[in-house]
């Protein structure tokens, strides 16, 4: 009997509304378009406003991603956000119930930038050991709202969305299997990306040493995936790398060796969106046709904690709504 393993079966974004482009943020701050799309790649990003908390975009998503795998339920549902719509408690159990999920496993994970790819790979984990048969993963933040609106270095950069897979018991041979997983952090490093616990505190990041630690934690662990899973860099089909910067994305490609030309950028359009990151750029891949069934694709984020990690995984055999 081969082994049990979770393959993904649907995808689905969400974003709010009101797109803020870089010529709104030069109104408002001391930069220009120029400088951001020469220093990021990123053209415009969504803001949400009141009613688009991050439960209600997580629902949306899960919708999504639920209606493209044509299934009602998930045994198992995990939201990966670091704005949760409450400190105390848990987004996810309001977003199973949003969706008529009462009585299954729901949870948060807070791993901030990497936190969908802590979610997926602890999901497949959950179903390759017979604990449960179907799951629902989402990357839900609304990061603007903690931005220091004076603060040029983090409002060019980050937009709120959210973007969900569904998955479900399968074997490795099929498109979509999640087949290798390493995740990371490292604790002393905690003040390079974080909130301070003081009244009206921003979120603050240093965004060089953020810069050099991302690429090459998101290099080794590409790295690891690969060998895990006996892949050549050539053979790698799509990076679909958290979206925080495009000379990040280009640098991580560039050090494993896989061609810069196979890098999913969906930066351009919606910034980096923290946890929603890599969930809406696979969505973006879904909807645009970039990929087929079976395609060789590996994830990999870096976020505050700090935090890391990457999957190899095959493209599944979907249709996706286009969140846009
Ligand atoms: O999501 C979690 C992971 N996060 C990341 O991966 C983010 C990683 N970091 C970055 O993407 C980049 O460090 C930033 C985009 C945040 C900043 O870009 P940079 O190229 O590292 O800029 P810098 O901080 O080195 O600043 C270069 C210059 C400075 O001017 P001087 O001192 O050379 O005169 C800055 O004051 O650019 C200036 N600058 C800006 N100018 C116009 C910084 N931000 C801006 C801005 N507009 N928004």
């Amino acid at each position: 009997m081969s082994a049990v393993t979770a393959v993904i079966r649907g995808l689905g974004g969400a974003l709010p509304e009101r797109v803020v482009s870089n010529h709104d943020l030069s109104t408002r701050m001391d930069t220009s378009d120029e400088w951001i799309r020469r220093r990021t790649g990123i053209s415009e990003r969504r803001h949400s406003n009141d009613t688009e908390s991050t439960s209600v975009l997580a629902t949306t998503a899960a919708k999504r991603a639920l209606a493209s795998a044509g299934v009602a339920s998930a045994g198992l549902l995990i939201v990966a956000t670091s704005t949760p719509d409450k400190i105390c408690p848990a987004t996810a159990p309001k977003v199973a119930a949003n969706l008529g999920l009462y009585g299954i496993a729901a949870y948060d994970i807070a791993a901030v930038c990497s936190g969908f790819i802590y979610a997926l790979a602890t999901a497949s984990w959950a179903i390759s050991s017979g604990s449960v048969d179907s799951a629902l993963v989402i990357g839900a933040d609304t990061f603007t709202r903690l931005l220091n609106p004076r603060d040029r270095t983090t409002s060019v950069i980050f937009g709120d969305g959210a973007g969900a897979a569904y998955l479900s018991a399968g074997t490795s041979g099929e498109p979509g299997a999640v087949l290798a997983s390493t995740l990371h952090s490292d604790g002393t490093a905690e003040t390079l990306i974080q909130v301070p616990r003081s009244a009206g505190a921003f979120f603050e990041m240093q965004g060089k040493e953020v810069f050099t630690q991302a690429v090459s934690a998101m290099s080794d662990s590409v790295e690891t995936v690969l060998a895990r899973v006996g892949w050549t860099a050539d053979e790698v089909d799509s990076l679909i790398a958290h979206q925080a910067n495009l000379r990040i994305l280009s640098t991580v490609a560039s050090v494993t060796g896989i061609p810069g030309s196979k890098a999913e950028i969906h930066l351009d359009r919606v910034g980096n969106t923290s946890a929603a990151s890599i969930p809406l750029a696979m969505t973006n891949a879904g909807t645009k046709g970039h990929r087929i069934p079976g395609d060789k694709v590996v994830l990999t984020a870096f976020g505050g904690g700090t935090t890391w990690g990457a999957i190899a995984m095959t493209w599944p055999s979907i249709s996706v709504v286009d969140p846009h």
